[in-house]
């Protein structure tokens, strides 16, 4: 037997499923049972009747798996599979934030930790930011928005909330520059150019089009456009060339790669199911203070 068949074997015995991020490496992507962004994997996460959730994508996605089913066991074949981003504000820091603004309304972004969501009123995606912070405007002066500067920079254009966001930026993403959409462009010139919100400013501007992973998937599909260039991850080009046969996608730069996104291997996801490890585990207090702000989120869906 090979290592897939093994690892499917054992995913029956142990009653799992597999969860995958868009950004994982092929041979994940074809194991998993759902491959998509993080709004979808939450709402699988939450809608499962697994006993076990193998999440293949990083830390923060696998706490809030955790969080939304707090009576699976949810493993994360990497532990070391972090998000620099997520890591870049505390809940200490937070709740500093929070002091200097105390009638304000705390909108996260889901790439935070638990402790973090603990903290805050409303979680968001990059698939739902725009229609949550809309709705939140509704009722707040004041919006705190953590810890991605640049979505909160996308969701303030589109929503003209002046947003008090943290300072975070994730490192993969920053790594696309605006020259690498001009010599996209200039090598590609009928190609049209999706970018992720957690892209700065100035690869947006440049871009026809600002989706979340899923939405770009989503979207390459509906439309008759054949050539496209894709400002995020290099991970979610798989899935999309295997979607569409027809159509050519270019990585809008070969360094957009999270180092973490591909700490996830075969091996690693037969030894977490042969070993039932590593085990996401959080407080009893942490969950139910940060169920909150996800559950809430879910109800916008997108
Ligand atoms: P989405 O897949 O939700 O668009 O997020 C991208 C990302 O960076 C996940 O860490
Ligand atoms: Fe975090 Fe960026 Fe990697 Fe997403 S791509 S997990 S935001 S470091």
């Amino acid at each position: 037997m090979n290592i897939v068949d093994d690892i499917m074997k054992l995913k029956k015995t142990r009653n799992a499923v597999i969860l995958a991020h868009n950004y994982q490496l092929p041979e994940i992507q074809d194991i998993a049972d759902f491959v998509g962004d993080s709004l979808g994997l939450s709402i699988q996460a939450a809608g499962t009747g697994a006993e076990v959730i193998v999440f293949c994508g990083v830390h923060f996605m696998a706490e809030t798996a955790k969080i939304l089913s707090p009576q699976k066991t949810v493993l994360l074949p990497d532990i070391n599979a972090g998000c620099p981003m997520a890591d870049m504000i505390d809940a200490g820091q937070l709740r500093a934030m929070k002091a200097q603004h105390p009638l304000a309304a705390v909108v996260c972004y889901v790439n935070t930790t638990a402790d973090v969501k603990a903290e805050c009123d409303l979680c968001c995606t990059s698939a739902n930011a725009v229609s949550i912070v809309k709705d939140v405007m509704k009722q707040n002066k004041e919006i705190i928005f953590v810890p991605d500067q640049y979505l909160g920079d996308y969701v303030a254009t589109e929503t003209g909330c002046n947003l008090i966001s943290w300072k975070g930026y994730c490192p993969s993403h920053a790594r696309i520059l605006p020259e690498d959409i001009l010599s996209g462009k200039a090598l590609h010139p009928s190609a049209l150019v999706m970018a992720h919100p957690e892209c700065t400013p100035g690869v947006r501007q440049l871009s026809d089009k600002v989706l979340s992973t899923e939405g770009m998937c989503r979207y390459v599909k509906e439309i008759e456009q054949k050539e496209f260039i894709v400002a995020t991850e290099v991970g979610i080009l798989y899935r999309m060339q295997l979607d569409n046969p027809d159509k050519t996608f270019y990585p809008a730069s070969d360094k957009a790669v999270c180092p973490n996104m591909k700490l996830t291997t075969l091996e690693k996801v037969l030894w977490a199911l042969e070993e039932m490890h590593h085990e996401i585990t959080l407080p009893d207090e942490t969950i139910f203070r940060a169920k909150k702000c996800i559950e809430k989120m879910l109800t916008y869906r997108s």
